[in-house]
């Protein structure tokens, strides 16, 4: 946000005072205000923009009452996390601003917000901060360089050590480009192909779209935030799923419903060229 006219308007879009003001080159703590109405949040910006700093607004997490979530993903898991709590009547839980942690078991949702944030973020490691509201989790910030040290010490885990197997498993399987790899043979290759609302094929099962008599293996089935491996014949398919196949081109672009054509919207040339 940078300009003047821009700060009512945010502060309306996240729900109107008390707002969370961030400044954006802040750290442990330090730049995050707290500002219980707007006039108050609107002065705070003024001044703010007035020494060329921008700043973040965000709605303020009363529920969450000076507690947040640090979760440590390795992969496609959390091995660890840590809930901060603030001292006193102190809204933000960082350490440095006298915050204490303790250890928690996360929520399953807890966890799959953290991995699929990571993932979103292209990160393999990552230290996802969450707020815990009344609507479930919120995601603050994901890290890609986490301290480690803090988060080992109040879980007494080996985070360190976990970042260091998963390392050494990636090496027996480096990452390879499949859909390279997949498309050797002429004509063969990977392909998406969408289950959209109101098709036919929502509520059959998948060995019932006649796909492997067409020569076409399903790889993953992507549902929502989960991906079911190899999906056996018997799956029931949903309305958003998502089948990454590999096969014969030809065929999954026939399978594919064709995209309205696109209309022209230019006007059609005169038949003489234009001249002087
Ligand atoms: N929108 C919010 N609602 C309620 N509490 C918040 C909100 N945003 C931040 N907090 C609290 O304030 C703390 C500090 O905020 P934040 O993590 O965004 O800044 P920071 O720690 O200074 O930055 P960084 O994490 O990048 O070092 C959080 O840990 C959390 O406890
Ligand atoms: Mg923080």
């Amino acid at each position: 946000m940078r300009n003047r006219a821009d700060v009512r308007p945010a502060i309306e879009r996240v729900g109107g005072a008390p707002v969370v003001i961030k400044l954006l080159e802040g750290t442990q703590g330090i730049g995050v205000i707290l500002a219980p109405q707007v006039k108050v949040a609107e002065a705070i910006i003024e001044t703010l923009h007035s020494t060329k700093q921008n700043v973040l607004i965000q709605k303020f997490i009363a529920e969450s009452r000076g507690r947040d979530i640090r979760a440590l993903v390795v992969g496609d898991r959390v091995v660890a996390a840590m809930r901060r709590v603030a001292e006193g009547d102190e809204f933000r839980s960082n350490v440095h601003r006298g915050g204490r942690v303790e250890p928690v078991t996360l929520d399953p949702v807890y966890e799959q917000t953290a991995v699929r944030s990571a993932q979103i973020m292209g990160l393999r490691v990552a230290g996802v901060d969450m707020l815990e509201s009344d609507e479930g989790p919120l995601v603050m910030e994901v890290n890609s360089s986490p301290g480690l040290q803090g988060i080992e010490a109040a879980t007494n885990l080996d985070v360190a050590g976990a970042i260091i197997d998963y390392i050494a498993n990636q090496v027996a399987f480096p990452d390879i480009d499949i859909r390279q790899r997949l498309s050797v043979s002429t004509g063969y290759g990977v392909a998406e192909l969408m289950v959209h609302s109101g098709a036919e094929q929502v509520g059959m099962k998948l060995g019932d779209l006649g796909l492997w008599d067409r020569d076409i293996t399903v790889l993953t089935l992507h549902r929502g935030v989960s991906v079911i491996p190899n999906p056996r014949k018997h799956v029931v398919l949903e309305a958003e799923d998502r089948l990454l196949c590999f096969g014969k081109l030809e065929e999954m672009r026939s399978m594919i419903p064709e995209k309205r054509r696109r209309r022209p919207r230019v006007r059609r040339l005169p038949k003489e060229p234009l001249g002087e």
